[in-house]
């Protein structure tokens, strides 16, 4: 069900449970920044720090992208910043189908709510449930896809970016191009 207010959304998440990462998670990661935001940033999942501190890439992949966001110039509070899946998986594995099929109707609401012009879609969780499971981060990345007034800019995930040095420029590059599009 989509939820139409923030109201709505918020009373419905606060104690979800509908799917079994409600067991262990310390706090919801709902999202963070701005409800008017031109652009909507989402990763895939919360990890150790964000499910201790209940907001979105506050981690070392978190560091590393607020670095890049710096370089390019984009506000943290200027933007909306959002998870597929809002609770912790365990040892931080991919999101499984029953947990992305449940929480998919919260990010939903909040793309309703926003309205954002872009959302960059980090990494490849991220991409394939919004765009669909045809579509590979590799090939992806880097290249504007628009869906239904929506302008989508896939790119690495951060967490990429801290095993492979070489995926920095090119995570800055794409977020160039986001810069010049708003
Ligand atoms: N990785 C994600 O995908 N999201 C976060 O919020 C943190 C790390």
């Amino acid at each position: 069900m989509i939820y139409k207010t923030w109201e709505e959304l918020e009373k419905s998440i606060v104690d979800c449970q509908r799917c079994k990462l409600c067991k262990a998670r310390q706090n919801i990661v709902f999202g963070q920044g701005n409800r008017n935001a031109k652009i909507m940033f989402v990763g895939e999942g919360p990890g150790a720090d964000e499910d201790l501190q209940g907001n979105p890439f506050v981690g070392r992949a978190g560091k590393l992208m607020d670095m890049a966001f710096e370089l390019v110039g984009i506000k943290r509070d200027e933007v909306y910043i959002a998870n597929i899946i809002k609770c912790r998986p365990p040892a931080n594995r991919n999101p499984e189908e029953d947990e992305t099929v449940a929480c998919m109707d919260y990010l939903r609401s909040q793309v309703m709510l926003i309205k954002p012009e872009i959302i960059v879609l980090l990494g490849s969780v991220a991409l394939k449930n919004i765009l669909g499971k045809e579509y590979g981060i590799t090939a992806s990345r880097g290249k504007w896809i628009e869906r239904k007034g929506i302008k989508y800019m896939p790119t690495w995930h951060p967490a990429a970016l801290l095993r492979d040095e070489n995926k920095k420029i090119d995570f800055i590059k794409d977020l160039m191009l986001v810069m010049e599009e708003k």
